[in-house]
């Protein structure tokens, strides 16, 4: 039977002197539709009191009346917080900052993911877990730690970086060849003489510093193998996932996402952000959604959101009636199989008891916030069948770390901030005002299925990749390019020739300059295609390209580069590259994308504002962002409303 999944994180070790709330507790999870819950998360100090001494029957009694009621359980492994006995009797565990200094016990996400004790114990843990419960029928996920991150610079992890770059490198001619290092002295004799990036040390050094991500996402992802495999020497068919976080830069999340049977995500956008529409928050929240899709091209759960307010935001809003449902709804047409919310019932202490949850201190189930969780978790029963139901491949948006870490590191041509995902977003953005199915991919992906392929600031472009770009356009493809694109190898090393390396047949042209913008500095451009807006303003960075056969088709209108092109296409084999060469503001995308989506992706069309509309299987989910009412495509839809259609008819 397909089924939707509605729940949260629930955190009963809270409650173990409460007896009427946790018997509370399942009654109210019935009333709210609620058919899976993430639990002990957090709970290793209640599941492992002192070394070696297990206390589970308490987990046992709950795992059991949540499966009598109904409701299945997505068992976590406690490892993203330790208790105090194993950071007291074994300092290692504890996490070193880039400065060197070691973390005391406290807070969470801290542990060290090299030291060899800290790996034994979580593998215990999780195996008495494994053992004790991982053939209850109950027990349908693994939720491994949580929300993975962050780095140590213990002696632990320098020997695994050093072994890394042996491994990676061979020889140290090599790695000295790929970082640059005769530049200011830097070169290495041995790989011993390798440190991690340090304020007080090597910080400068693009080479090193990328390097250090890599081993960082790395190791990362190898601790959570050493989880997932600890419980799977026990369980073999169990499954697993991790939840991921938005936009999060520590980690390769396409690395990591291979490693597990199903991508989650945890979503806390800024509703009602005086700066932005809804619908602005709206689309910003479309691309995750997309993003972590597209990791598996699969449907992903969201993990975890928040049914009212967080209380770690600027300022914490609550979401408006009738939100909770939109942000829900929204989640499930973009591939989501659930929602999920952090956390069942609010804490009573420490850092998140003001965050909301779905049971406030109150505990009344007549409540706004309840009553809107019973809402979504109707929804989510009536709209079951959309349940595994997979995404078209339309349009695909190159998203990629480690291009991502090397742009971000490089010093010049805008170290006010590059904004490589403001870029993004301005993309997205125009394809989803177009109605198009958007998938996110490195720059590993295998591009066949797309119509379109729209590749953002893409900095780092490996040689392989540009074989990729230019194989795809010349079968027929279209693509659009943007500045700083085509600038350095996977090592950081600026590519020598003309540039966009790789690119400049496929875009016929070339890049002669580049200039930086400040921060509300802006250059006019003008169109020279009717269909693009008649002027649009460049800024951030104004490339300057010389035509080589590409025709133009907006132009800078001032500063001593006026009349160099802004946009530009090119015929090549049997399809066409478009060119952006600034960026301009985000009303100038959807006309663009009209433009370049025209006898490309047949069902592309420019949606009124407010109006989302995303495809999943045969099902259209229609949206609207805005407080009043619209009429699209013949189905009314109140302020936050959704449509669902299926094959065209109206199921919900
Ligand atoms: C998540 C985290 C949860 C909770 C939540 C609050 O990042 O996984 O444990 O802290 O944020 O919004």
């Amino acid at each position: 039977m397909p089924t939707l999944y509605h729940g949260a994180d629930y955190n009963p070790d809270q409650w173990l002197d409460r007896p009427d709330i946790l018997e509370r507790d399942i009654e109210l999870m019935q009333k709210a539709h609620v058919n899976v819950v993430s639990l002990g998360i957090f709970a290793w100090c209640t599941l492992e009191p002192e070394e070696g001494r297990f206390n589970l029957d308490w987990m046992q009694e709950i795992i059991d009346r949540l499966w009598a009621a109904g409701i299945s359980i997505d068992l976590a492994t406690p490892s993203g917080a330790r208790p105090a006995w194993l950071a007291k009797k074994y300092p290692e565990v504890l996490r070193v900052n880039a400065d060197r200094t070691r973390q005391l016990f406290g807070a969470r996400h801290n542990h060290c993911y090299t030291s060899p004790v800290y790996r034994d114990k979580v593998r215990t843990i999780n195996q008495t877990l494994a053992r004790r419960f991982g053939r209850h029928p109950g027990v349908i996920l693994w939720h491994l730690s949580n929300e993975y991150g962050g780095e140590c610079h213990c002696p632990l992890c320098q020997q695994a970086f050093r072994d890394w770059l042996r491994e990676r490198y061979g020889d140290i001619a090599a790695l000295n060849r790929a970082w640059n290092t005769k530049f200011w002295s830097h070169e290495f004799a041995d790989f011993d003489q390798i440190e991690s990036p340090a304020p007080h040390g090597e910080n400068a050094m693009h080479g090193l510093n990328l390097d250090w991500r890599r081993f960082v996402s790395h190791q990362t992802i190898d601790f959570m193998k050493w989880e997932r495999d600890s419980i799977r020497e026990i369980v073999p068919e169990a499954k697993v996932c991790a939840n991921m976080m938005y936009m999060f830069p520590g980690v390769n999340y396409f690395d990591m996402a291979r490693e597990l049977d199903l991508a989650s995500w945890d979503s806390y956008p800024t509703w009602h952000k005086p700066t932005e529409t809804l619908e602005d928050t709206a689309l910003d929240t479309a691309m995750m959604h997309d993003l972590f899709y597209s990791l598996k091209g699969q449907p992903f759960w969201l993990m975890e959101s928040t049914p009212s307010y967080t209380n770690w935001q600027t300022v914490s809003k609550v979401k408006k009636p009738g939100v909770s449902l939109f942000a829900s709804l929204q989640a499930i047409a973009h591939g989501s199989d659930s929602v999920l919310y952090f956390q069942w019932r609010q804490s009573r202490g420490a850092s998140e008891k003001f965050h909301g949850a779905v049971v406030s201190h109150d505990g009344r189930e007549d409540n706004r916030v309840f009553q809107e969780t019973v809402q979504v978790g109707q929804a989510l029963c009536d709209l079951a069948r959309v349940a595994g139901t997979k995404k078209e491949k339309q349009a695909a948006l190159v998203f990629d770390w480690e291009n991502r870490w090397a742009l971000e590191d490089a010093q010049g041509p805008r170290n006010a901030g590059m904004g490589y995902k403001q870029e993004l977003l301005r993309h997205y953005r125009g394809l989803a005002k177009n109605g198009v199915t958007v998938d996110l991919v490195n720059g590993e992906a295998d591009l066949t299925g797309y119509q379109l392929v729209v590749a953002p600031m893409l900095y780092m472009l490996r040689e392989d990749f540009a074989a990729k770009l230019r194989a795809f356009v010349a079968e027929g493809g279209t693509l659009v390019v943007t500045y700083w694109s085509g600038v350095v190898d996977e090592s950081d090393l600026c590519w020598l020739g003309d540039a966009p390396h790789g690119l400049c047949d496929v875009l016929g042209l070339r890049r002669c300059e580049i200039d930086g913008m400040y921060d509300g500095e802006t250059r006019r451009c003008v169109a020279l295609d009717p269909r693009l807006p008649a002027s649009a303003q460049g800024s951030v960075l104004c490339e300057v390209a010389a035509l080589e056969g590409a025709t133009p088709l907006m132009a800078y209108d001032e500063d001593f580069f006026a009349g160099a092109p802004a946009v530009a296409v090119n015929a090549y084999g049997k399809g066409r590259a478009y060119y952006v060469a600034t960026r301009f503001e985000p009303a100038f995308y959807a006309p663009f994308y009209a433009l370049v989506c025209e006898g490309v992706i047949g069902d592309a069309q420019l949606l009124p504002d407010n109006v989302l509309l995303t495809c999943r299987g045969p099902f259209t989910f229609l949206q609207n962002a805005g407080e009043t009412p619209v009429t699209f495509m013949g189905v009314e839809l109140p302020k936050y409303g959704t449509a669902v259609l299926e094959d065209g008819k109206r199921i919900y």
